[in-house]
């Protein structure tokens, strides 16, 4: 079976998809760390964002990989481990901008549908259930309302040693949300045939629950 999950900014696809994965025995693939990456670069190499071909090229003369270490997905640009570099509010704004251009999403599908061919994958993106793997046997759209993403970002940022500004933050997420639903190519839309998993005010084993049971479901129909 394989396994899309999609939804906004800080809906919390990375942590669910993860714990899922674990269960089920899954190989878990976050596709946003794959836009991550590249972004990183090209904030690194001070390239301009705005210019398309500049960055699709980058893609291009370049190697995105995931690698699994000690249980934990690493994000490689090249030979350089950048995971713990791709969260910052400067490459997340970047991200989604990379992740606008037609040209970077094509290279993009062609390396996530080549990592989801082993199968038993769970996928976590924006598009997943409606470009990536249309044919995925479960699909899910996970959202939460901006409120709660905002203020589980800000925990996360706190436990880490980081104070922000909530409202800061709130806007941070509209922004990205709204650049990602109102793009072009492959916007950020609930496939017709997924399932909608509203997470605000549950917890994450709640939700993970919530998954295993439709996927439980989706198997025995199956069979
Ligand atoms: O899931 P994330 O926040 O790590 O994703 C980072 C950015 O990449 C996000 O703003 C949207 C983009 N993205 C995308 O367009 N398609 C995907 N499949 C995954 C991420």
């Amino acid at each position: 079976m394989n396994i899309a999950i999609d939804g906004p900014a800080g809906a919390g696809k990375s942590t669910v998809a993860q714990k899922v994965a674990g269960q089920l025995e899954y190989v878990y693939i976050d596709t946003g760390a794959m836009y991550r990456a590249l972004a990183w670069a090209v904030h690194h190499h001070q390239l301009p964002i705005s210019d398309e071909s500049t960055v699709s090229e980058l893609l291009q003369k370049n190697k995105v990989q995931l690698v699994r270490e000690n249980g934990q997905q690493h994000v490689y640009w090249n030979e350089i481990d950048v995971t713990s570099w791709i969260r910052s509010t400067e490459v997340s704004q970047y991200a989604s901008i990379v992740a606008s251009y037609g040209s970077v999403r094509e290279q993009m599908l062609v390396l996530q549908r080549r990592l989801a061919t082993q199968g038993n994958v769970v996928m976590d993106g924006r598009d997943i259930g409606t470009h990536v793997l249309p044919d995925a046997d479960v699909k899910i759209f996970l959202t939460a309302s901006i409120q709660e993403r905002a203020e589980r970002r800000w925990k996360e940022l706190l436990a880490k040693g980081t104070q922000t500004d909530l409202a800061e933050l709130e806007k941070e997420i509209e922004e990205r949300d709204r650049r990602d639903m109102q793009r072009e190519v492959a916007p950020l839309r609930q496939a017709e045939d997924a399932v909608l998993v509203d997470t605000t005010g549950m917890t994450i084993d709640q939700v993970v629950d919530r998954i295993l049971q439709i996927c439980e479901r989706t198997g025995e129909s199956t069979h």
